[in-house]
């Protein structure tokens, strides 16, 4: 299969080139677009046999659920059994957005979707080229991130194809995502509604609308699996987003917690003793860490001020696919600092992404 490419306007994609992609997708093709988080892989969500090769493009295992986007709340109507009052406030503060809502799955939606599960996850996304797709097609569109299983999410068009060329019919090209990190997934099955995977929209603007959210569990998952599903206990994967090992680069990622001073300090550390056996180095750096590695023979990624959750969350992905692309063996990066609710998605990422963590005072 050849995989095409087409170029569109983000603010007002071509028409024509929208109804190639939407054709694909009646006719139960797999079209790669973006959202404003990242760039996802579209197909036919009630097309069973499509949902099914999608797995098999993405090589995704078949238990971890796919998000269905729909282009509003309305739309959603036909895959759930019910839209609960805390679902309408969400929707009505955060859609269209990166917002993920987990609700009880209709049967009109195949198994597959689901991953077996009896809860369906939605979202309606902003970004134009997704919402002229979905406008277009008139279908509720499944489409989990645009990359191989476990590897970096894609932000730009060149990530998907670096990714899935030959595996997937059309990448509608709509440049650079604006977010770089997922959509935040809340189940709102309970009457308490609670965080399954943090992400762009934190849980501080989430409890101004809902008081009683509860926080995602904290901490590293057990390497088992997720937690058992709030409601149903299920004992599978109840939201694979949160695995370990997920969204990782090739190189091996050490991770740094800690205080500025000798987190920079065990860094350049690291530095100077992987250069001295011989290995190549790649740091995802902050601009002091930059400034502090100033002559060493490393590959750096810049991701901005550690003051800039907004920058680090855009370069995040892309920068690990630099890093990679250079052949790099390792890749060091300290976490975010502060409270910023995209420090806490961005740290959640790092920590899947990670091969090691090395925490300091
Ligand atoms: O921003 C995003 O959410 C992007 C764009 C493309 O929309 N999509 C995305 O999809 O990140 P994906 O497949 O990489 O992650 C979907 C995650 C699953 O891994 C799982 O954690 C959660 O959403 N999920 C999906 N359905 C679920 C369900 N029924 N119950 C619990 N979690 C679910
Ligand atoms: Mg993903």
């Amino acid at each position: 299969m050849t995989t095409e490419v087409v170029r569109v306007d983000r603010e007002h994609p071509d028409a024509g080139a929208i109804e190639r992609a939407a054709s694909y997708l009646r006719r139960g093709g797999l079209v790669a677009f973006p959202t404003e988080t990242v760039y996802g892989l579209g197909v036919h969500a009630l097309d069973r046999a499509a949902v099914l090769r999608l797995f098999e493009a993405k090589r995704r295992p078949a238990n971890d659920p796919l998000i269905v986007h729909v282009a509003s709340l309305d739309d959603a109507g036909g895959l759930v059994s019910e839209v609960p009052a805390t679902a309408r406030q969400l929707a009505a503060a955060f859609w269209p957005g990166a917002l993920t809502l987990v609700m009880c799955r209709a049967a009109a939606v195949p198994r597959e979707v689901t991953a077996g599960l009896d809860t369906v996850a939605i979202r309606v996304p902003s970004h134009p080229v997704a919402r002229a797709l979905l406008q277009a097609a008139r279908l509720p569109i499944a489409a989990p991130s645009a990359n191989l299983f476990s590897r970096p999410s894609p932000t730009s068009a060149a990530h998907v194809l670096e990714d899935l060329d030959g595996r997937i019919d059309m990448i509608v090209d709509g440049g650079p995502t604006d977010l770089g990190v997922e959509s935040t997934v809340v189940d709102v099955t309970t009457d308490s509604p609670v965080i399954l995977r943090p992400g762009m929209i934190g849980v501080n603007a989430l409890r101004a609308v809902i008081p009683a959210l509860t926080d995602a569990p904290t901490g590293a998952p057990a390497p088992t699996g997720a937690p058992a599903h709030p409601r149903t206990g299920a004992p599978a994967m109840p939201s694979p987003g949160l695995l370990s090992k997920h969204y990782a680069p090739r190189a091996r990622l050490v991770l740094y917690r800690g205080n500025e001073g000798p987190v920079g300090a065990a860094m350049r550390r690291a530095v100077e003793d992987g250069l001295a056996r011989g290995r190549r180095i790649g740091v995802l750096a902050t601009s002091e860490d930059a400034q502090a590695l100033q002559g060493l023979p490393v590959a750096l990624a810049d991701l901005g001020r550690t003051a800039d959750p907004p920058r680090f969350a855009a370069r995040l992905y892309a920068a690990l696919r630099e890093l990679d692309a250079q052949g790099v063996d390792v890749i060091l990066v300290r976490d975010p600092a502060g409270d910023h609710d995209l420090a806490r998605a961005i740290r959640d990422r790092l920590q899947r992404a990670a091969a090691e963590v090395v925490e300091l005072p």
